[in-house]
């Protein structure tokens, strides 16, 4: 390995990884996205690491004669063309576990804020009300948290819900009996989950089995006046579905760290100049409808950042890096 180039890099990042490679590897750092880099500034590496919203496609693989490895500082790696990659002989590796913990806690900053009306509360504070009417929350003790989707994330949820005195129903196509026993948590099928939480949190992958999972069709079956938590992905509820829940009082609240159309936001000011599919217009549309309800929270995907998360991801990607170079990559997620 000759040279590294990292797109995406924050200064504090830099500052970290920069201490990990010795003097003989050539390491360079782009605060942008790799399509927004000319090609020609990092054409020759033979390494580079990226994060989500670069995108590696068959193109610039191919201009690429040098590459040997992409190491995206991320589990999802839908943003590289990976079987090009193989077919070039090209490893991609990804960072599998690195924040259940750091996600399941931002599922408890949203539930609480919602069931104590901590959002409402600060805006009043700053204007100097200081009265209480309207703000009252309720207990989360006794309460049913339904999980859907209870894997690494969904089970430190599970986990941090069972110290509130929550009671736990899950929904999972993979069902691990000994860890719900352990856990005191019972399987369920999703229709009898929706009738029967009082929060309803999403922990699924976003796939075409999941894709709308809520939607028109069972949103009705939802208990009236459940808090909805979503910190996996946008699509897998259906956003008609959502605005019907949240008008007609079926979700007293919902907290959100995803939604349909988010990837459009940072481009709203180019919408207005280019021609936009309706669909895109829509979603935009849909998401600042969601922001002038009061009942409902959002986030802008920041559930997996925390200081240790972002640091477990960093060291995850140079561990990657040097175990490719010895010859026994573990994160691999393609058949060269
Ligand atoms: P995981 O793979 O450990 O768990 C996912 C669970 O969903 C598994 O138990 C699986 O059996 C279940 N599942 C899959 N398809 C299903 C279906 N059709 N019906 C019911 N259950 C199904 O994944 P992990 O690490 O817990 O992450 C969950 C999701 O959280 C990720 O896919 C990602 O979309 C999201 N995420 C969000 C982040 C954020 O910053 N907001 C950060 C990291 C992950």
């Amino acid at each position: 390995m000759k040279s590294i180039a990292f797109f995406e890099t924050t200064k504090r990042e830099e500052q970290f990884l920069r201490k990990k490679f010795g003097r003989n590897i050539s390491v360079q750092f782009f605060e942008e996205k790799i399509q927004d880099v000319p090609v020609q500034k990092f054409i020759k590496t033979d390494v580079i690491s990226v994060f989500i919203y670069s995108v590696v496609t068959k193109e610039l693989l191919a201009k690429m004669k040098n590459l040997t490895l992409v190491a995206t500082r991320s589990t999802g790696f839908n943003h590289i063309d990976v079987k090009e990659a193989a077919k070039r002989g090209i490893t991609v590796m990804n960072v599998p576990y690195y924040g259940e913990n750091t996600v399941a806690e931002h599922t408890f900053a949203l539930i609480l804020s919602l069931s104590r009306n901590i959002h409402k509360a600060y805006v009043r504070t700053l204007r100097d009300d200081f009265s209480l009417k309207g703000l009252q929350g309720f207990d989360l003790k006794g309460k049913i948290l339904g999980v859907i989707g209870a894997g690494s994330i969904g089970l430190h949820v599970i986990k941090m819900a069972r110290g509130f005195g929550l009671k736990v129903i899950a929904y999972d196509e993979r069902q691990n009996h000994f860890l719900a026993e352990t856990l005191d948590f019972n399987y369920i099928p999703l229709q009898e989950l929706l009738e029967r939480s009082d929060i309803i949190s999403l922990h699924c992958p976003s796939n075409e089995r999941t894709h709308h999972l809520l939607n028109m069709e069972n949103i009705s079956a939802v208990k009236k006046g459940a808090l909805f938590i979503n910190t996996a992905r946008g699509d897998l509820i259906e956003t008609r579905a959502l605005h019907y829940a949240l008008n007609n009082g079926i979700f007293a609240g919902a907290g959100l760290d995803v939604f349909e159309g988010e990837e459009l936001v940072q481009e709203e000011n180019q919408m207005l100049t280019r021609n936009v599919p309706v669909e895109k217009l829509q979603a935009l549309l849909q998401k600042n409808i969601l922001l002038k309800m009061e009942n409902v929270i959002l986030t802008p995907h920041m559930a997996f950042d925390s200081v240790e998360a972002v640091e477990r991801i960093l060291q995850t990607t140079v561990d990657n890096i040097f175990a490719f170079e010895s010859g026994s990559p573990k994160y691999v997620v393609n058949a060269v």
